[in-house]
């Protein structure tokens, strides 16, 4: 094999890349490179920003902003992420590309003119009130399958099943909530049920893949394939190359896994190598990257496409798709406001470490867990505690000792058991990465440092060297080997740190241009080591909440000091209230539902704290831009009070924080708590994120146990009325 094809999934550019997709499709591709490369096999990797559809159109449209402008934001925020992280793209770019434009439409074409492609009509969702069709995630409803609520309508984040909005319970416009009708539209279709028999053959040839990938794609098959509508009545997306049918967008889904091939003839074009050699050479594999919910995409309606395109072009190889990285047991999912970016991520750990802890705990055969606890423990204790200290005890030691790496004598048993030990954890590791079981490598890479520590306990150089310097020089090379192999064999994993091991093994150049079998090469006698530093370090979550003070959720979440100005009865309902608020900087309108707890009166003059980011809603007929909050204990409801001036914000939540839903709002847990020494109590008692402990009934945000009190200007907010720990805030 002398090259290698690796497409990895298009992130949407509709915000940042979050920790579960980097264990999910991001780092194993990156993994997979770096060793093809060590082994001198020339790699294409390509991906880049998925910036049509309506998951882009619509998050631009909650913002005000064009889906041009937005799709630009998070495909800067992620690059700039991928590049930080060290994920090595021969190409990473866009879709709105003209390259990508002209392979898509040319693609559409092409299969248009062998029938592959038909018109149809097909009734689609039209909301009436906003004049528009509402393709796919424009919709939301119940989900068929699981029941689950407000699911988008291309795909149901709980339970992944893929569907058309028709299929939704309870559809809804996203715009204004409203039902939306179905109405009659020409569209395009992709006549994927031609493809049946060949796609069967096809899978029936892949022995080799993981049996989720299997059994995802042969239900599928088994259920007979349907032919899928491919076009959308939208503005934003690729025009559909008819004549007379220009105004309809291609399916972003159709055309964003063009991107594999329109991002070859891209780097092709730019650097004027051949692309073909990757495409259509049978001696060239090609592997695909992605998480579980975009399986078909890549093992049935990608191939037939290929197939229907142009017979030479490769098929998939391998689609070694991952399963779901949880965060704490809750998918991570954007829209939900459970999600770890990685931009924010990378600001506060070494890439490095956090590449250590998202391979070790990588989702490739069933869901996993990230939890910040398991972080620090794992990084602690195996990347600090094993991996770096095996390396810098050995480094540090000859360093200090011989400052180069000192010749060896005579080889005993126990030397060469330690070697070979080596040697075949190299290869285990090899074989690992070679058939995408990379957690199985990183297992074999530290039981060399486990074996390694234990041979250097053993020897015991520091007593060697004063009894039989020989002894101990040999001792040192046999575990510089070991060092060195580490930084072969590892620079997959760790390619930042294990290039600067390499560094302070006085090697020439860097790792990333060594090859494979460096590793197992004996190591020079007499070459000059440079001074060593710990590579990496203890990961101290209390030291990083309790510095910056901050909790990640809040910044979702933009709560202001509002005055409540002058209340009303609501014209239409009797339990509402209309009121206008000063926010400092402006004044709006809120609807809150406080009669019979609160007079217009009670309440006209108060400083209360609003969620100023809560999306507008109508409320029989008037519009509230935001919401007041207070808590309820049976019949009793207290406003959150603050002290401050209209307009003061939150201490921790964010002034820019884009819109939230109100589903989205109640996914935080806001509640009353009281601190009880260094504890926050309320309906269970949670550890406090800062030092902020109020001794009289307080508000805070909890999440896992713990919990951060909410203040504004230093002080904590208070409570109009007494409701015991534990209350909810609403
Ligand atoms: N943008 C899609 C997602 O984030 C993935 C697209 S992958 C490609 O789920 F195949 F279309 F490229
Ligand atoms: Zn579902």
């Amino acid at each position: 094999m002398k090259r290698v094809f690796i497409g990895v999934a298009w992130p949407y550019a509709n915000g940042p890349i979050h920790i579960g997709q980097v264990g999910g499709c991001y780092l194993p591709p990156d993994i997979f490179k770096r060793y093809h490369q060590l082994k001198g096999r020339e790699v294409l990797m390509v991906s880049g920003s998925d910036q049509h559809g309506t998951p882009v159109a619509a998050a631009a449209e909650k913002e005000g902003i064009t889906p041009a402008e937005l799709a630009d934001r998070y495909h800067r925020i992620n690059t700039k992420a991928i590049r930080d992280l060290g994920i090595d793209f021969t190409l990473f770019t866009y879709t709105t590309h003209p390259t990508h434009k002209r392979i898509s439409q040319d693609l559409f074409s092409n299969l248009y003119e062998k029938g592959h492609i038909y018109k149809d009509t097909m009734e689609t969702f039209y909301c009436p009130d906003c004049g528009k069709f509402l393709p796919d995630r424009y919709v939301r409803g119940i989900c068929p399958r699981c029941g689950a609520e407000d699911i988008k309508g291309d795909q149901c984040d709980e339970c992944g099943l893929l569907l058309d909005p028709q299929e939704l319970v309870e559809p809804k416009c996203t715009f204004c909530q409203g039902r939306p009708e179905l109405r009659e539209s020409e569209h395009f279709f992709l006549r994927l049920s031609a493809f049946q028999s060949a796609l069967e053959e096809y899978i029936d040839s892949k022995i080799d893949w993981k049996n989720h990938v299997i059994n995802f794609t042969r239900g599928w098959l088994d259920e007979g394939l349907k032919d899928r509508p491919i076009s959308r009545d939208m503005e934003w997306g690729i025009p559909v190359p008819i004549d007379g049918y220009r105004e309809k967008k291609i399916y972003v889904w159709f055309e964003a896994v063009i991107g594999y091939l329109s991002t070859a003839i891209q780097w092709s074009e730019s650097t004027g190598k051949d692309w073909e050699v990757f495409w259509k050479n049978d001696e060239t594999p090609h592997y695909y990257f992605l998480a579980k919910d975009n399986i078909p995409f890549h093992t049935i309606i990608w191939p037939a496409m290929l197939m229907g395109y142009d017979e030479e072009l490769n098929l998939p190889h391998n689609v070694p798709a991952n399963q779901f990285m949880r965060f704490e047991g809750k998918q991570f999912s954007t829209s939900r406001g459970l999600f770890v970016p990685l931009p924010h991520m990378l600001e506060n750990f070494h890439a490095d470490a956090i590449r250590y802890y998202v391979t070790a705990i990588m989702p490739e055969l069933r869901d996993s867990n990230f939890s910040w606890e398991d972080f620090a423990e794992k990084n602690n204790t195996e990347l600090v505690g094993n991996l770096g200290n095996f390396i810098h005890r050995v480094l540090s030691f000859a360093y200090s000792r011989f400052g180069e790496i000192p010749f060896p004598g005579e080889l005993d048993e126990r030397d060469m058991g330690a070697l070979e030990s080596m040697e075949s954890k190299v290869r285990e590791v090899g074989e690992a990465i070679e058939e995408c079981r990379f957690k199985d490598g990183l297992r074999a890479l530290l039981e060399i440092s486990r074996e390694g520590n234990r041979y250097f306990n053993e020897r015991a150089p520091w007593a060697e060297y004063n009894e039989d310097r020989e002894r101990c020089s040999t001792t040192l090379n046999v575990a510089i080997r070991m060092v060195k192999a580490l930084s072969v064999a590892g620079m997959p994993y760790l390619p930042h740190t294990m290039d600067t091991l390499w560094g302070y093994l006085g090697m020439e150049g860097s790792v990333h241009q060594c090859s494979w079998e460096d590793a197992l090469r004996p190591v020079p006698g007499g070459r000059k080591l440079h001074k060593p530093e710990p590579l990496y370090s203890n990961v101290e979550l209390e030291h990083l909440f309790k510095e910056k003070g901050t909790m990640k959720e809040l910044e979702k979440l933009d709560l202001r000091t509002a005055r409540i100005l002058k209340v009303e009865d609501h014209p239409n309902a009797d339990r509402l209230q209309v009121m206008e608020v000063d926010l400092g900087d402006h004044r709006r309108t809120l609807v809150a539902g406080l009669k019979g707890h609160y007079s217009n009166d009670e309440l006209t003059g108060k400083s209360v704290v609003v969620v100023a980011n809560l999306e507008p809603a109508k409320l029989r007929g008037i519009e509230s831009r935001g919401m007041i909050l207070a808590g309820e204990e049976g019949d009793t409801v207290s406003l959150v009070l603050s002290g401050e001036a209209p307009g003061t914000q939150v201490q921790g939540t964010c002034g820019d924080a884009s819109m939230i839903s109100f589903k989205e709002f109640q996914e935080f847990v806001l509640q009353v708590v009281v601190a009880e020494g260094k504890k926050l109590v309320g309906d269970q008692d949670y550890s406090a994120v800062d030092d902020v402990l109020p001794t009289t009934p307080s508000v805070a945000c909890v999440t896992d146990g713990r919990a951060k009190v909410l203040t504004v200007g230093e002080k904590p907010l208070h409570l109009d009325r007494a409701i015991s720990p534990g209350s909810r805030i609403r």
